[in-house]
Protein backbone atom coordinates (compact mmCIF):
# COMPACT_ATOMS: atom_id res chain seq x y z
CA UNK A 1 0.00 0.00 0.00
CA UNK A 2 1.46 3.42 -0.95
CA UNK A 3 2.61 5.34 2.19
CA UNK A 4 -0.14 8.45 1.53
CA UNK A 5 -3.55 5.60 1.76
CA UNK A 6 -2.07 4.15 4.73
CA UNK A 7 -1.62 7.89 6.18
CA UNK A 8 -5.29 8.78 5.04
CA UNK A 9 -6.87 5.27 5.53
CA UNK A 10 -6.20 5.30 8.98
CA UNK A 11 -9.05 5.72 11.53
CA UNK A 12 -9.07 5.51 14.71
CA UNK A 13 -11.10 2.00 15.72
CA UNK A 14 -13.26 1.88 18.51
CA UNK A 15 -14.98 -1.63 18.26
CA UNK A 16 -12.61 -4.66 17.50
CA UNK A 17 -13.35 -8.59 16.48
CA UNK A 18 -12.12 -10.86 19.43
CA UNK A 19 -9.59 -12.33 16.70
CA UNK A 20 -6.43 -12.71 17.99
CA UNK A 21 -3.59 -10.76 16.35
CA UNK A 22 -1.03 -13.22 15.19
CA UNK A 23 3.25 -12.22 17.15
CA UNK A 24 4.70 -11.91 13.97
CA UNK A 25 2.59 -9.32 12.84
CA UNK A 26 2.42 -7.22 15.67
CA UNK A 27 6.68 -7.89 15.87
CA UNK A 28 6.26 -6.07 12.46
CA UNK A 29 4.15 -3.08 13.72
CA UNK A 30 6.79 -3.00 16.31
CA UNK A 31 9.53 -2.99 14.51
CA UNK A 32 8.15 -0.17 12.38
CA UNK A 33 7.82 2.25 15.32
CA UNK A 34 10.94 1.53 16.32
CA UNK A 35 12.35 3.17 13.82
CA UNK A 36 11.23 6.13 14.17
CA UNK A 37 13.49 9.50 15.12
CA UNK A 38 13.95 10.30 18.22
CA UNK A 39 15.73 13.93 19.87
CA UNK A 40 19.56 13.09 19.72
CA UNK A 41 18.69 9.54 18.84
CA UNK A 42 18.44 9.05 22.39
CA UNK A 43 15.21 6.65 21.64
CA UNK A 44 13.76 7.39 24.97
CA UNK A 45 10.64 5.11 24.68
CA UNK A 46 9.45 1.59 26.40
CA UNK A 47 6.91 -0.43 24.42
CA UNK A 48 4.35 -2.49 26.34
CA UNK A 49 2.10 -5.09 24.55
CA UNK A 50 -0.64 -6.57 26.79
CA UNK A 51 -2.82 -9.38 25.65
CA UNK A 52 -4.95 -12.15 27.69
CA UNK A 53 -4.91 -11.50 31.47
CA UNK A 54 -2.43 -8.97 31.94
CA UNK A 55 -4.36 -7.02 29.09
CA UNK A 56 -7.63 -7.58 31.00
CA UNK A 57 -5.50 -6.01 34.15
CA UNK A 58 -4.34 -3.24 32.52
CA UNK A 59 -7.50 -2.24 30.85
CA UNK A 60 -9.71 -2.63 33.86
CA UNK A 61 -7.42 -0.24 35.69
CA UNK A 62 -7.68 2.06 32.34
CA UNK A 63 -11.19 2.12 32.52
CA UNK A 64 -11.68 3.58 35.73
CA UNK A 65 -10.75 6.61 33.45
CA UNK A 66 -14.00 7.43 32.44
CA UNK A 67 -15.29 8.27 35.69
CA UNK A 68 -12.48 11.24 35.30
CA UNK A 69 -13.07 12.05 32.10
CA UNK A 70 -17.22 12.22 32.27
CA UNK A 71 -18.08 15.73 33.89
CA UNK A 72 -15.41 17.37 30.67
CA UNK A 73 -17.42 14.96 27.97
CA UNK A 74 -20.39 15.29 29.22
CA UNK A 75 -19.93 19.62 28.62
CA UNK A 76 -18.07 18.63 24.95
CA UNK A 77 -21.22 16.22 23.52
CA UNK A 78 -24.51 15.17 23.61
CA UNK A 79 -25.77 12.82 25.57
CA UNK A 80 -25.46 9.85 23.02
CA UNK A 81 -21.65 10.19 22.18
CA UNK A 82 -21.00 10.33 26.09
CA UNK A 83 -22.63 6.85 25.99
CA UNK A 84 -20.31 5.48 23.16
CA UNK A 85 -17.48 6.67 24.78
CA UNK A 86 -18.24 5.31 27.77
CA UNK A 87 -18.65 2.21 25.95
CA UNK A 88 -15.51 1.96 24.59
CA UNK A 89 -13.49 2.86 27.52
CA UNK A 90 -15.28 -0.18 29.39
CA UNK A 91 -13.23 -2.70 27.53
CA UNK A 92 -11.21 -0.66 24.70
CA UNK A 93 -13.73 -1.83 21.85
CA UNK A 94 -12.79 -5.28 22.93
CA UNK A 95 -9.34 -5.03 21.07
CA UNK A 96 -7.33 -8.06 22.21
CA UNK A 97 -4.22 -6.02 22.20
CA UNK A 98 -3.22 -3.19 24.14
CA UNK A 99 0.07 -1.56 23.44
CA UNK A 100 1.79 0.98 26.06
CA UNK A 101 4.07 3.65 25.25
CA UNK A 102 6.00 5.60 27.56
CA UNK A 103 9.22 7.33 27.53
CA UNK A 104 11.74 8.46 29.73
CA UNK A 105 10.88 11.43 32.39
CA UNK A 106 13.62 14.49 32.72
CA UNK A 107 13.52 17.49 34.72
CA UNK A 108 15.02 19.52 32.17
CA UNK A 109 11.47 20.72 30.26
CA UNK A 110 13.22 21.29 26.84
CA UNK A 111 14.58 17.30 27.20
CA UNK A 112 11.34 16.34 28.44
CA UNK A 113 9.54 17.72 25.52
CA UNK A 114 11.86 16.05 23.10
CA UNK A 115 11.28 12.70 24.49
CA UNK A 116 7.13 13.24 24.63
CA UNK A 117 7.78 14.23 20.50
CA UNK A 118 9.67 11.22 20.53
CA UNK A 119 7.39 9.12 21.51
CA UNK A 120 4.76 10.79 19.41
CA UNK A 121 6.56 10.07 16.08
CA UNK A 122 7.15 6.14 17.71
CA UNK A 123 3.46 6.08 18.01
CA UNK A 124 2.21 7.43 14.88
CA UNK A 125 4.25 4.95 13.16
CA UNK A 126 2.76 1.80 15.00
CA UNK A 127 -0.88 3.50 14.24
CA UNK A 128 0.58 3.58 10.15
CA UNK A 129 1.92 0.21 10.79
CA UNK A 130 -0.80 -1.18 12.06
CA UNK A 131 -3.38 0.30 9.19
CA UNK A 132 -0.66 -1.36 6.46
CA UNK A 133 -0.81 -5.01 8.31
CA UNK A 134 -4.96 -4.57 8.21
CA UNK A 135 -5.04 -3.99 11.92
CA UNK A 136 -7.29 -0.93 13.73
CA UNK A 137 -5.98 1.13 16.56
CA UNK A 138 -6.83 4.20 18.51
CA UNK A 139 -4.41 6.54 19.85
CA UNK A 140 -5.48 7.51 23.67
CA UNK A 141 -4.51 9.77 26.21
CA UNK A 142 -7.84 9.55 27.82
CA UNK A 143 -6.68 7.16 30.83
CA UNK A 144 -4.13 9.61 31.67
CA UNK A 145 -5.79 10.61 34.90
CA UNK A 146 -4.49 6.71 35.84
CA UNK A 147 -1.49 7.10 34.92
CA UNK A 148 0.05 6.09 37.52
CA UNK A 149 -1.80 3.21 38.47
CA UNK A 150 -0.84 1.87 35.17
CA UNK A 151 2.30 2.93 35.06
CA UNK A 152 3.20 0.69 38.57
CA UNK A 153 0.76 -2.33 36.90
CA UNK A 154 3.49 -2.07 34.07
CA UNK A 155 6.34 -2.07 36.07
CA UNK A 156 7.35 1.46 34.80
CA UNK A 157 6.77 3.73 37.87
CA UNK A 158 9.36 6.37 37.01
CA UNK A 159 8.45 6.87 33.10
CA UNK A 160 5.71 8.71 31.63
CA UNK A 161 3.00 7.33 30.06
CA UNK A 162 2.57 8.66 26.39
CA UNK A 163 -0.63 7.37 25.23
CA UNK A 164 -2.01 3.78 24.87
CA UNK A 165 -3.43 2.31 21.82
CA UNK A 166 -6.10 -1.03 21.36
CA UNK A 167 -4.89 -3.00 18.54
CA UNK A 168 -7.06 -5.60 16.79
CA UNK A 169 -9.41 -6.40 13.63
CA UNK A 170 -11.66 -3.33 13.15
CA UNK A 171 -15.28 -4.79 13.64
CA UNK A 172 -16.71 -1.14 12.53
CA UNK A 173 -15.21 1.19 9.48
CA UNK A 174 -15.50 4.15 11.57
CA UNK A 175 -16.71 7.41 10.00
CA UNK A 176 -14.24 9.57 8.52
CA UNK A 177 -13.55 12.34 10.64
CA UNK A 178 -13.31 15.44 8.48
CA UNK A 179 -10.22 17.59 8.42
CA UNK A 180 -10.54 21.85 9.07
CA UNK A 181 -9.32 24.12 6.07
CA UNK A 182 -5.86 23.55 5.45
CA UNK A 183 -4.15 25.62 8.17
CA UNK A 184 -0.89 26.14 5.88
CA UNK A 185 0.72 28.98 5.11
CA UNK A 186 3.01 29.00 2.09
CA UNK A 187 5.47 31.94 2.01
CA UNK A 188 8.03 32.38 -0.90
CA UNK A 189 6.67 30.51 -3.80
C1 LIG B 1 -2.93 12.81 21.37
C2 LIG B 1 -4.21 12.08 21.03
C3 LIG B 1 -5.03 11.63 22.06
C4 LIG B 1 -6.21 10.94 21.77
N1 LIG B 1 -6.95 10.43 22.81
C5 LIG B 1 -8.07 9.74 22.54
C6 LIG B 1 -8.80 9.13 23.60
O1 LIG B 1 -8.42 9.19 24.76
N2 LIG B 1 -9.92 8.44 23.29
C7 LIG B 1 -10.37 8.30 21.99
O2 LIG B 1 -11.39 7.67 21.78
N3 LIG B 1 -9.68 8.87 20.95
C8 LIG B 1 -8.54 9.56 21.19
N4 LIG B 1 -7.80 10.09 20.16
C9 LIG B 1 -8.24 9.88 18.77
C10 LIG B 1 -8.85 11.16 18.18
O3 LIG B 1 -10.14 11.36 18.72
C11 LIG B 1 -8.89 11.00 16.65
O4 LIG B 1 -7.58 10.86 16.16
C12 LIG B 1 -9.54 12.18 15.94
O5 LIG B 1 -10.90 12.29 16.31
C13 LIG B 1 -9.46 12.06 14.42
O6 LIG B 1 -10.07 10.85 13.99
P1 LIG B 1 -9.24 9.76 13.15
O7 LIG B 1 -8.09 9.29 14.01
O8 LIG B 1 -10.22 8.63 12.87
O9 LIG B 1 -8.75 10.40 11.89
C14 LIG B 1 -6.60 10.74 20.42
C15 LIG B 1 -5.76 11.18 19.39
C16 LIG B 1 -4.57 11.82 19.69
C17 LIG B 1 -3.63 12.22 18.56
Amino acid sequence: MNIYDVIKNRRSHRLYKPDPVPRDILARVVEAALWAPSGTNQQPWDLTILTGQPRDEFVAIASASFADLEPRLRQLFDEERVGFVKQFFSNLGGAPVVVAVTVWKDPDPFAQEAHIQSGAALMQNLLLAAEAEGLGTCWMTGVKSREKELLAYLGLPDRHLLAITPVGYSAKTPPVVPRKDRPVRWQGF
